[in-house]
């Protein structure tokens, strides 16, 4: 029998995908402003591997954000290549998602509606298909209850469940994700932590966390980078070798974020130690 190639199914749908693999090649990137020209990344070379959760941690100006952007195909370099699987990035994708710090949540579609808008990105999926997909997630990230409400009755952090619900619903291959947690209190940050750790096994995904929070790089980062300002470097790397599931307030993980916020120091980033 002759079936259409490009049809899916939620139940294909929902199988785990094969992360990526990123290979970031002296990528520089400068902006004019009124004070000059700012060179916001200089010659960053970085590989990811696939399903390894990369943090990068720096002073607010490093380039993170430039680089997450580049990552993610939102913004060009200014020379250097980035390549997924080998494949230069050229734009926006869905196997590259992004999440931001601030929930960047439709509010005239509730929470089920903002989860299905994500899956506008597979329109080989039947409605139903798309239905059942972005039910799963609701699950995944806890909200199954709440799926009909208006996205102004929930909490940051409920609001910060959808955004993730809403990335990792077209099964994207990278999750890119720039202080995703840092306007949430610290218990939500906590169980987030959990959540996240144990999504990212479940769904095989390479992650690029971006964060100002040491703690929280050491928790969740197969390895951190620490970036210098100005022009933006990848100044050092740490190796975080520790078991997962990983609990914030252990002391071994303590261990591993002073050793990071001590070099942060010798570079005078004091600023972004302020472990929240
Ligand atoms: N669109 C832009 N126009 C001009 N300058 C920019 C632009 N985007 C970033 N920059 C500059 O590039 C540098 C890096 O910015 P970026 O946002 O990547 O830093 P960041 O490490 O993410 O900082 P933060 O921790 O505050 O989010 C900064 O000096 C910033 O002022
Ligand atoms: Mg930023």
């Amino acid at each position: 029998m002759h079936r259409t190639a490009h049809r899916s199914t939620a139940t294909e749908e929902l199988q785990p995908i094969a992360p990526s693999k990123l290979a970031i090649e002296e990528v520089s990137k400068s902006f004019q402003s009124v004070s000059g020209t700012v060179l916001a990344l200089d010659r960053i070379s970085l590989n990811v591997a696939e399903g390894e959760f990369v943090c990068l941690v720096g002073a607010s100006g490093c380039g993170k954000t430039t680089l997450l952007n580049i990552i993610a195909g939102l913004e060009k370099p200014d020379s250097g290549t980035v390549l997924a699987d080998g494949n230069p990035v050229t734009g926006p994708g869905r196997e590259r998602l992004v999440m931001f710090q601030e929930p960047a949540l439709f509010p005239w579609l509730n929470v089920f509606g903002n989860v299905l808008f994500g899956l506008k990105l597979k329109p080989n999926l039947t409605r139903k298909d798309r239905h059942d997909v972005a039910t799963y997630y609701l699950e995944l990230v806890g909200l199954s209850r709440f799926e009909r409400a208006n996205i102004h009755e929930l909490s940051g952090g409920m609001k910060q469940r959808v955004s993730l619900a809403r990335a990792l619903a077209p099964n994207p291959r990278v999750l890119l994700m720039d202080e995703p947690f840092a306007a949430l209190d610290a218990l939500t940050r906590e169980q987030l932590y959990g959540d996240i750790q144990e999504i990212w096994q479940a769904r095989r995904k390479t992650i690029v966390f971006v964060t100002h929070n040491v703690r929280e790089a050491a928790c969740l980062g197969d390895r951190v980078l620490l970036f210098s300002p100005h022009p933006g470097r990848i100044h050092e790397e740490f190796a975080v070798q520790l078991p997962r599931p990983r609990d914030i307030n252990s002391v071994d993980l303590a261990a591993h974020a002073t050793r990071i916020t001590k070099a942060l120091k010798s570079i005078g980033q004091a600023e972004a130690v302020a472990a929240k």
